[in-house]
């Protein structure tokens, strides 16, 4: 942090930029509800229609449900999807881990990414404004892998080592030419991934995985 940056200018400017990433998201739902939602479920006055028009084809009627039983599979999962990121992310006695599973469940999109969660070793307690910058910062790393890179996987992958954390999250989604780039302006950036890593001292790097970006968050702690 540059010297001439005070620790409660830089507080603001999370908090800020935080805003702004949850305006984003309202803005996401709203569209989701719109687009996909209330199409899904305008769909279904079509199939009452149609049921009405086929009273006298028990065949027809049949085929009818089977597609409308699928559809409606999918609404429920939309709703669920919807209600799970409007609940607040801490819960009382929530621990990291567990708002890291919740995080990535909430993350998923059903049917087309999937996001996977693990974790290994003995968690070590830390404060609660720590662990939301780490949460924080696992949701924009899952949120880009969807936006930027067309992920059908994200695996977010926490160890718990003798004195530090290490935190991964890696997916699918982009080709290897172009990984370079991406790290390039990931690095150059002072995203918010910069700035809340900061200001719990960790270390964030990025690199080449398997098959797309690999983010490794890296926090030494006294255990
Ligand atoms: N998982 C990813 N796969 C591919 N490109 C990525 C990924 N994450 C980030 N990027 C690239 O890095 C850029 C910077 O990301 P970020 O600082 O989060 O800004 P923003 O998401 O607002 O564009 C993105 O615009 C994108 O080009
Ligand atoms: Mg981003």
């Amino acid at each position: 942090m540059p010297f001439f940056v005070s620790r409660k200018n830089f507080e603001s400017e999370i908090s800020k930029r935080a805003a702004e990433a949850c305006d984003q998201v309202i803005s996401q739902m709203g569209a989701e509800l719109h687009d996909d939602l209330i199409q899904k479920l305008s769909i279904f006055r079509l199939y009452m229609d149609r049921i009405e028009r086929s009273s006298s084809d028990p065949a027809e009627i049949e085929t009818l449900v089977i597609k409308m039983k699928s559809d409606f599979e999918q609404v429920t999962r939309a709703v669920k999807n919807l209600s799970r990121r409007l609940l607040p992310v801490r819960m009382e006695g929530d621990t990291l881990i567990k708002m890291l599973e919740t995080l990535c469940l909430t993350m998923e999109h059903p049917g087309t990414g999937h996001v996977h969660f693990s974790t290994e070793g003995d968690p070590i307690p830390m404060s609660e404004q720590v662990e939301m910058h780490v949460l924080r910062i696992a949701q924009e790393l899952i949120q880009n892998a969807f936006k930027h890179s067309a992920a059908w996987h994200i695996w977010v992958r926490v160890q718990w080592q003798a004195n530090k954390l290490v935190m991964e999250v890696e997916d699918d989604g982009s080709g290897f030419s172009r990984i370079p780039e991406f790290i390039n302006r990931l690095k150059k950036k002072n995203n918010t991934l910069k700035m809340r890593s900061q200001a719990i001292g960790a270390s964030i790097d990025y690199r080449q995985g398997t098959k797309g970006l690999l983010a490794k968050l890296i926090l030494h702690t006294n255990r």
